[in-house]
C-alpha cells in the first residue's frame, strides 16, 4: 500500500485487558467540570491524539482531524461567551432555563488547560474518535467534559469556525475538554434499564 508509514508493530488483543476491570471502569466514568491549575503533560496530549488516530473509520477513511485550541483558547471561549449571552438576553423570556444560568468568563472551558475540537465530514467516525480519546485521557489520570455548547457555537458563528481553521467541508462533531481533576465522585449517575431487545 502507499501513502502509508508502514512500520512492523506488536499487535496486542484486547482479551489481554481484564475485562471486569474495563467494564467496571467504563461504567465509573464522570464527567469533570472542575479542572485543577496545572498544564497536561505533552506525553500525555499525544498519547490522547494518537489515541484518536486509531480510532475505526469508515472505509478506513481516516477523515477526523483534531485542533487543538491551544494560544487560541481564550479567544475562542470569548466569541462563545458573547454568543450564548446574546442568546440569553434574547430567549429568558421564552426559556427559563436561559434566566437561571450564569454565563461567566470561562462557562465553556471551566478554566481546563487542554481543549480539542474534533472535526470530520462524518459524524460516526468523529465520535468514535472523540470515544477513544476521553477513554484514555481518564486512563491517564485526566478528567474530561464534552462540550456540546461548543459545537451549538461552531455550528452558528462563522467567525468561530474561522479562528479555529475548521478544515473544509468539515462540521465540528465534539469538542473535548481535558485537565488535572479538581473532584472526585463517590457515585456514578444512575441508568435507566437498558433499551435493547433480540428480533
Ligand atoms: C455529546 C455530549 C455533550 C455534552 N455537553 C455538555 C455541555 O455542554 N456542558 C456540560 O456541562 N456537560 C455536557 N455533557 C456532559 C453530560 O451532561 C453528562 O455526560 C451526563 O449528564 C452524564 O454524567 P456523567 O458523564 O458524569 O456520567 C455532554 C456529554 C456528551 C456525551
Amino acid at each position: 500500500m502507499t501513502n502509508y508509514n508502514c512500520k512492523e508493530e506488536a499487535v496486542v488483543p484486547m482479551t489481554e485487558l481484564d475485562r471486569d476491570t474495563l467494564l467496571a471502569a467504563l461504567r465509573s466514568r464522570r464527567t469533570i467540570r472542575q479542572f485543577k491549575d496545572r498544564q497536561v503533560e505533552q506525553e500525555k496530549t499525544e498519547k490522547i491524539l494518537e489515541t484518536g488516530r486509531y480510532s475505526p473509520t469508515g472505509s478506513n477513511a481516516q477523515n477526523a482531524a483534531f485542533t487543538i485550541l491551544g494560544n487560541r483558547q481564550k479567544e475562542a471561549e470569548g466569541i462563545c461567551v458573547n454568543l450564548f449571552r446574546t442568546v440569553k438576553k434574547l430567549g429568558s423570556g421564552f426559556v427559563p432555563f436561559l434566566k437561571r444560568v450564569e454565563i461567566l468568563n470561562s462557562f465553556f472551558f471551566k478554566g481546563a488547560p487542554l481543549v480539542i475540537v474534533v472535526s470530520s465530514k462524518s459524524n460516526v467516525n468523529s465520535g468514535l474518535a472523540s470515544a477513544y480519546m476521553e477513554i484514555m485521557a481518564e486512563s491517564l489520570g485526566l478528567g474530561v467534559l464534552y462540550s456540546g455548547f461548543f459545537v451549538v457555537c461552531a455550528k452558528i458563528s462563522g467567525k468561530l469556525r474561522k479562528l479555529i481553521q475548521l478544515p473544509k467541508g468539515h462540521k465540528v462533531v465534539s469538542c473535548i475538554i481535558i485537565g488535572h481533576p479538581a473532584v472526585k465522585y463517590q457515585r456514578i449517575v444512575p441508568r435507566k434499564e437498558i433499551n435493547a431487545k433480540t428480533l
